[in-house]
């Protein structure tokens, strides 16, 4: 099989439309069949739920060509759940969890030349989202939805690949205890966009979010889970309002099964960052982005970039993404 002729190295994090995507549609109580379409468009009432009152969720997984050659993509199957648990939330019906793999798989395996080689530094983005589609204006779910996939070649997350992030300490927060900062919900990325743009404006890569009822601990980005090391130990937030992120779950495993290291996920407090040697965002975009500043409101807190165990872990992640190591049973989903 061809690949597409693309300078995959120079892909950063953005759209490109590619051949095909999957469409199913939920009416009168029930998803239809599902099928894979040319169409890349969107038509839906004017007063469609989504576009009165949000309700829609999403996912983001990535597939990757393996050193020899197979394309696959990881723990589909756990996006899969937390895509059901988000659209629970939103009191949207939850899209079947082993067909949500089965799109997935089949999305991918139709663009399968858009899936970039191995080496080249870029991977694909798979995108799966549904929302409610009929038109709705008194504030109630609505009775249709569409489940969607689509599929993009992305480079790096962040602008300018490896470089360590500086990063703030937010002033505005992202989400109220026991409401919806664990789910993937629209509504949670909508309101960090006034955030993010004055973030880069400032200079910042980043807003680092901290507890909204005491303000006292760390939570996450706006796009990823935070790691932290010291010495042998890797630090992680653990908190009802975060993302629950699959990057992170795995890097847990990671760091203890294949590094030998101590794991902690637990409360992490603001006032206890700069004892930490090393910090990164984790996530399928984010993959393991080296962390090189927090800055906590003109107060400098200095990590090691790329430092010897978050190299590690990102070597060790990547390389079970990749088939460059073996990972542990049910990790990797082969497409073709
Ligand atoms: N936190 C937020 C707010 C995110 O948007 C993401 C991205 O999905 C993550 C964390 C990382 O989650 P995952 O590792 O499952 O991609
Ligand atoms: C992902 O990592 O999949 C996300 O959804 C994060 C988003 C900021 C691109």
């Amino acid at each position: 099989m061809e690949k597409k002729n693309i300078d995959w190295s120079s892909l950063g994090f953005g759209y490109v439309k590619t051949d095909l995507r999957y469409v199913s549609n939920y009416k009168d109580g029930a998803w239809d069949d599902g099928c894979l379409t040319e169409d890349a468009t969107v038509t839906i009432s004017e007063c469609a739920c989504v576009l009165q009152y949000a309700q829609t969720c999403f996912e983001g997984l990535k597939a990757y060509t393996t050193e020899d050659g197979h394309i696959v993509c990881f723990r589909p199957d756990l996006n899969a759940q937390r895509m059901a648990n988000s659209a629970r939330r939103l009191k949207m019906p939850a899209f079947p969890e082993d067909r949500f793999v089965q799109a997935v798989v089949e999305t991918v395996r139709a663009n399968a030349q858009w899936v970039p080689p191995f080496g080249s530094g870029a991977t694909m983005y798979v995108r799966p989202y549904m929302f409610g589609s009929d038109a709705i204006i008194g504030v109630k779910p609505a009775t249709e939805y569409q489940f969607r996939v689509f599929v993009t070649p992305v480079g790096p997350y962040f602008k300018g690949g490896v470089k360590p992030l500086t990063v703030r300490i937010s002033d505005l927060d992202r989400a109220a205890p026991k409401g919806t900062g664990h789910v993937k919900a629209g509504l949670n990325y909508a309101m960090s966009l006034y955030n993010i743009v004055d973030a880069h404006e400032q200079g910042y890569d980043e807003n680092v979010y901290v507890d909204s009822a005491t303000r006292t601990h760390i939570e996450e980005t706006g796009g990823a889970n935070i790691i932290f090391v010291s010495g042998n130990t890797l630090v992680t937030p653990k908190s009802d309002t975060i993302l629950p992120s699959i990057t992170r779950r795995s890097l847990l495993q990671v760091a203890k099964d294949y590094l030998g290291m101590e794991v902690e996920e637990r409360p992490v407090a603001l006032s206890e960052i700069g004892e930490f040697t090393e910090c990164g965002l984790c996530g399928t975009a984010a993959v393991i982005s080296p962390v090189g500043t927090i800055v906590d409101h003109g107060k400098e807190i200095h990590y090691a970039g790329m430092g010897p165990t978050i190299q590690k872990l990102y070597d060790t992640l990547t390389g079970i993404q990749m088939g460059r190591l073996p990972a542990p049973e049910g990790w990797i989903t082969v497409i073709a």
